[in-house]
């Protein structure tokens, strides 16, 4: 029997923080989008030299899928290896926002603690293509 989606997406997640490239910060995030067909697609950050170049998980994992053509998303999962869950920063929820729309985000540790918050709260009055009419 396959696993429900939201144990695939955190596992997903999870394996893909492991592939973090974060020498800078030493902070390892690993995200992981599920699409409307169930496909996951996952990212983790990667960081530069350069700083203001590092890439965050969540845009990884989105740009990931929608280069591969997908743009229907139905949840995204991270996970960090910290006490307090770790939400996703301002430019991710832009992005979430715009490629996502309303999907539930779930936050997740590796001590197995998750929260799962709607994006409509995580970035109120959003401005998106809306706003552009
Ligand atoms: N980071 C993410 O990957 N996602 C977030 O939403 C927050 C921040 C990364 C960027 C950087 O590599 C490290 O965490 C510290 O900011």
């Amino acid at each position: 029997m396959s696993q429900p989606i939201s144990l695939r997406i955190l596992e997903a997640a999870r394996q893909a923080r492991t592939r973090a490239v974060a020498p800078f910060s030493n902070f390892q995030v690993g995200a992981a989008v599920q699409t409307e067909s169930g496909e996951i697609f996952s990212g983790c950050n990667i960081e530069n030299a350069s700083y203001g170049l590092t890439l965050c998980a969540e845009r990884v994992a989105i740009f990931k899928a929608v280069s591969e053509g997908e743009r229907q998303f139905s949840a995204i999962a991270i996970v960090v290896d910290t006490d307090d869950l770790t939400p996703p920063c301002g430019a991710c929820r832009q992005i979430i926002w715009e490629f996502c729309g309303d999907i539930p985000v779930t936050m997740a540790n590796l001590a197995g603690r998750s929260e799962t918050m709607q994006m409509r709260d995580l970035l109120p009055k959003a401005f998106d293509s809306g706003n552009l009419k």
